[in-house]
């Protein structure tokens, strides 16, 4: 899942490491998010990748020199201006030294020194050089003055060492650049998000379970994020990779749902309920592997807890609670019984049974519901777009509250 990028643009600053070549997906993650991108490479990272890689992805010169034939005069001052936001990926060790010394010794960080737009920091190195003093040093300096870190990753690095310096994998780069270019109107908020389907346990190999992916869920989390919120999600089992940001809490069962959002809900200002909680679970787990008997088996279910509801009678006035309604036939009618029977501020209702929205596409068409009767029909929409839509009531309930 990529933010939308579009008009934005992004100078991508690309020093001398091995992990340059992860830049080349950097850059071609931004470019299919809409962003114009303005590459900047030093001489070392042209030792890595050649600037005709970037040049062809990007679809712009790539500029190398400060000097020299094709150089513009003042290129160095209008480069970082003409930006949303720069980034630096890789850094490695010998840039941020440079940065935090305030050298200009070359385009990139003469172009650093003039620039007046958010930068994004991403360093990459070898761990020993990554956990030198001088280097964390360099990084606290680089913080004070306002430069974005993003923080390396642990795991196994190019020179086979094992540690933290490794680049964050590209789409997360890109989530981090998305952040510094979305205006944070929803900073200081605390968002819940639950995501994904249950498996609800019938023997040691099987479950009952829905058509969830968790795609819906994991869009509004990532976009909360984007916005500035502090996003905790809790998901039941997907294929979806935690959002950049976003700290994931994973569960299997309702009753795991449960426990986890009852102890989170007290501290969030806001809670979007997108799982597809099973209803029931099978009465009685069996503890070996049912074995195949009778020509019909009967499996007794039992109630789930409504996990939500449970949660919005004992709501706080000022916390913002939306629901999701999956439905397949008298939509808006099942949906509004619902809002109310589970006092909610927003329903989210959707016709699970159209082919290009609700369970496993990247689309949804959704109408949104409030506790006044107002009734928002949105057209068919990326998720990620819907999730703007409901952050969007969201932020205006929050505002309204806050009074
Ligand atoms: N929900 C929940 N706990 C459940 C079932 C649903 O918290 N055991 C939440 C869902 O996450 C969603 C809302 O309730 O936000 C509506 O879910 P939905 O499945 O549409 O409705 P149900 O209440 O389960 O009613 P029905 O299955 O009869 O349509």
């Amino acid at each position: 899942m990529t933010a939308s990028l579009q008009g934005k643009k992004i100078l991508l600053g690309v020093t001398g490491g091995i992990a340059a070549y992860k830049a080349v997906e950097v850059l071609r993650l931004l470019v299919t998010a809409g962003a114009q991108v303005q590459v900047v490479m030093t001489a070392a990272a042209q030792q890595f990748v050649t600037p005709l890689t970037f040049q062809a992805l990007s679809g712009e010169t790539v500029r190398t020199d400060l000097f020299g034939p094709g150089t513009e005069p003042l290129e160095h001052i209008s480069l970082g201006q003409a930006v949303d936001a720069i980034v630096i990926a890789p850094a490695t060790a010998n840039c941020l030294a440079k940065l935090a010394a305030g050298i200009g010794d070359d385009l990139l960080t003469t172009v650093i020194l003039a620039a007046s737009r958010p930068i994004l920091v991403c360093p990459a190195m070898n761990v020993k050089m990554y956990e030198n003093p001088v280097v964390q040093e360099n990084l606290g300096k680089l913080r004070q003055r306002g430069f974005h870190i993003l923080e390396p990753a642990a795991g196994e690095m190019a020179c086979g060492a094992y540690g933290s310096g490794r680049l964050p994998e590209p789409p997360d780069i890109v989530a981090a650049i998305a952040c510094l270019v979305t205006p944070p109107d929803l900073g200081g908020r605390r968002i819940l998000v639950s995501a994904g389907p249950t498996h609800e346990d019938l023997d040691p190999v099987r479950f009952l379970t829905n058509r969830s992916t968790g795609k819906m869920g994991y869009a509004v989390a990532a976009v909360a994020r984007r916005r500035g919120a502090e996003v905790t999600l809790v998901s039941g089992p997907t294929a979806l990779p935690a959002p950049w940001g976003v700290s994931r809490y994973l569960v299997r069962t309702a009753l795991e749902m449960q426990a986890a959002l009852e102890s989170l809900f007290s501290q969030c200002d806001v809670l979007i309920m997108s799982a597809a909680v099973s209803d029931y679970r099978p009465a009685g787990l069996a503890e070996q592997k049912i074995k195949r008997g009778e020509e019909e088996m009967l499996v007794k279910l039992t109630h789930n807890p409504d996990i939500v509801a449970g949660l919005g009678a004992r709501r706080q006035q000022q916390q913002v609670l939306v629901g999701f309604a999956a439905e397949t036939q008298d939509l808006l009618e099942h949906a509004t019984t619902k809002l109310q029977r589970k006092n909610l501020d927003l329903i989210v209702a959707n016709d699970v049974s159209a082919p290009d929205a609700g369970f496993a596409v990247d689309t949804n068409r959704v109408t949104i519901l409030d506790r006044q009767g107002g009734v928002e029909v949105l057209p068919l929409l990326s998720k990620e777009e819907v999730a703007d839509r409901i952050l969007d009531r969201v932020a205006a309930l929050l505002a309204e509250r806050r009074g």
